[in-house]
Parts: C-alpha cells; sequence; structure tokens
C-alpha cells in the first residue's frame, strides 16, 4: 500500500457559482471522492478557490487532473504536495467552507500572501486555515 499525500492549490472561480452550482459541483465531486478515498476542503471566497486534496497519489493524480480541466476556474496554482502520515480531513469527502459574515480582510490578505510567496510556512497556515474553518468558526460556513 501506498501512503498518502496531500495536495493544496489554489484557482479562480471563471464566473459567479450560485449555491445551486455549488451544490451540483460538491454532489458530484463528494461521490467521486468517497469512492477513491478521497478527503479534504475546499475554501470559496471571493472569487476564489483552496482546496486540500488528500488520498494516495493516484487517487490524487485523477482528482487533480479532473479538476484542472474545469472550466468552472482558472488560474489552478498548484502550492503543495507532499507526504503525510494521517490524513487532517478524514471525516470529510470534500468539507465546504464559504463565508457568511461580512468580508474577512485578514482572509484576502492572507490568501494573496500565499498565492504570491507559498513558503512551507504560509502553505502550512493555509491547511490548519482550512481544517479550523471545516470544523466550524463564526461567519464562516461548513457543510
Ligand atoms: C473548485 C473545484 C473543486 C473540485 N473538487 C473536486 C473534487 O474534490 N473531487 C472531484 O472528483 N471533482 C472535483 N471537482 C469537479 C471536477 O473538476 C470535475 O468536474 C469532475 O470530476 C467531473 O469530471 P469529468 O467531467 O471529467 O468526468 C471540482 C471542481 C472545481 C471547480
Amino acid at each position: 500500500m501506498s501512503g498518502l499525500q496531500c495536495l493544496l492549490y489554489m484557482s479562480r472561480a471563471t464566473g459567479e457559482m450560485a449555491p445551486a452550482d455549488i451544490d451540483r459541483l460538491l454532489e458530484g465531486a463528494r461521490q467521486r471522492n468517497r469512492s477513491r478515498g478521497v478527503t479534504g476542503a475546499l475554501l470559496h471566497y471571493d472569487g476564489r478557490f483552496l482546496q486540500v486534496l488528500e488520498g494516495e497519489p493516484e487517487a490524487i493524480d485523477q482528482c487533480f487532473e479532473r479538476i484542472q480541466g474545469d472550466r468552472r476556474h482558472e488560474r489552478i496554482t498548484p502550492l503543495y504536495r507532499a507526504p503525510i502520515e494521517v490524513a487532517r480531513f478524514p471525516e470529510w469527502s470534500m468539507r465546504y467552507v464559504s463565508s457568511s459574515g461580512p468580508a474577512d480582510r485578514a482572509v484576502s490578505a492572507f490568501l494573496d500572501q500565499l498565492q504570491a510567496q507559498p513558503t512551507e510556512a504560509t502553505v502550512k497556515q493555509a491547511i490548519t486555515l482550512l481544517h479550523r474553518l471545516a470544523a466550524g468558526s463564526a461567519h464562516w460556513q461548513a457543510r
């Protein structure tokens, strides 16, 4: 058995995504991820996506290949890929987080910085942020 890996990337939505569009996206994503043992979280904020995928390397490859061919987003930038000892999002076939409150400038600034300079420190912070928001946080909606 090969080990687990995690992959983090960022992208920009090509158009407005209504709640129904997100629902449709998640429904398909979760179904495929569940059947391939992929877990993770997807943040949609300010027209951007930040997603972490975890699973077997081949499952991640296949998943990310499909994601990269998806016209609903563009400027898909892989930020980090590495082996992991244990999954951080094992209970979520794809947790979804979006802001339900006022614009959060700290998050916007952080995403800008992450895209410009994905250092090991900012990448780790990003995964921790995703985990914190996935677990539930004020002004953020997770489902
Ligand atoms: C931001 C974003 C995140 C996505 N996340 C996943 C995912 O985690 N798993 C997945 O199977 N598909 C995900 N998709 C959907 C895939 O890009 C693709 O539409 C789906 O796998 C169907 O691929 P196919 O049309 O080549 O069969 C995501 C799409 C977007 C835009």
